[in-house]
């Protein structure tokens, strides 16, 4: 099942305090943003990818497009204020009723099955988000004294991809813009409109790279996928 990607890319990454946009940060040799495109570009089944950028960043965009051979990018649109407006932006370009899956830039480890199997379950049911089981104990707290500890096996951590039937999406976006609501991600959008939002088990290494702490993470990720890589390909004699 074939599906398009909306990718927001135009944070500042203020938390990584880098000082510039941290997608622009390398791991190993690559900047973040391009090796999460890598992900798209490898799998048949992503027919195209609309990039949120800065439009003052859009050049510079284009340029590590070509350099690292980035196809699928179908339309680089001028990104929003807030991820949410980021995310409307590449809407306003994408004209089918397809499946659509949002994927922030800034999470370059999403594996290929959690992908697949999130597009399976949105064109069954409409909308399906990646997330992983919380493993710490979880407590609400009010002005940091607790309040209640939260039963951890209803507890979820969510992350992207979020992938939807577009016209569920669409409606659900519309009218949170109509009434001036700001969600942190697009399920919050379909979950305020009344619909179903299912959960795709992910994997704890689907990160995204916020902080410092992130990158090193990061590095040793992808040092043991470029090892399990050789492992799988290794000659026998
Ligand atoms: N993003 C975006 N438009 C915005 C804000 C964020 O397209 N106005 C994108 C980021 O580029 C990132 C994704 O949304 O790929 C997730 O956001 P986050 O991790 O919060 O990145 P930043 O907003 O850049 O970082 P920070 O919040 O630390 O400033
Ligand atoms: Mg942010």
């Amino acid at each position: 099942m074939n599906y398009t990607v909306m990718m927001p890319a135009a944070g500042s990454g203020q938390r990584m305090g880098a000082g510039y946009n941290k997608l622009f940060l390398k791991l190993d040799d690559k900047p973040i943003l391009i090796h999460t495109l890598d992900v798209f570009e490898g799998d048949p089944a992503c027919e195209g990818i609309i990039l949120a950028v800065k439009s003052d960043e859009r050049e510079y965009i284009q340029a590590l497009l070509e350099e690292f051979a980035i196809r699928k990018v179908t339309a680089l649109v001028d990104g929003g204020g807030e991820r949410q407006d980021s995310v409307a932006a590449c809407m306003k370009v994408y004209d089918k009723d397809g499946i659509v899956l949002v994927h922030d830039a800034a999470r370059p480890f999403i594996r290929l099955s959690v992908i697949a199997e999130l597009v399976k379950v949105a064109n069954e049911h409409g909308a399906a988000i990646a997330g992983v089981r919380a493993k710490d104990t979880m407590k609400y707290a009010k002005e940091g004294v607790v309040e209640q500890t939260v039963d951890r096996g209803k507890l979820w951590v969510i992350q992207t991809p979020q992938a939807f039937r577009y016209a569920l999406l669409k409606r659900s976006s519309e009218e949170a813009q109509a009434q001036g609501f700001l969600g942190t991600d697009e399920s919050m959008l379909v979950e305020r409109f009344g619909q179903p939002v299912h959960i795709v088990e992910s994997t704890y290494d689907n990160v995204k790279m916020t902080t410092q702490e992130d990158l090193l993470f990061g590095e040793i990720l992808l040092r043991r996928r470029q090892e399990d890589f050789n492992d799988s390909h290794r000659t026998r004699f």
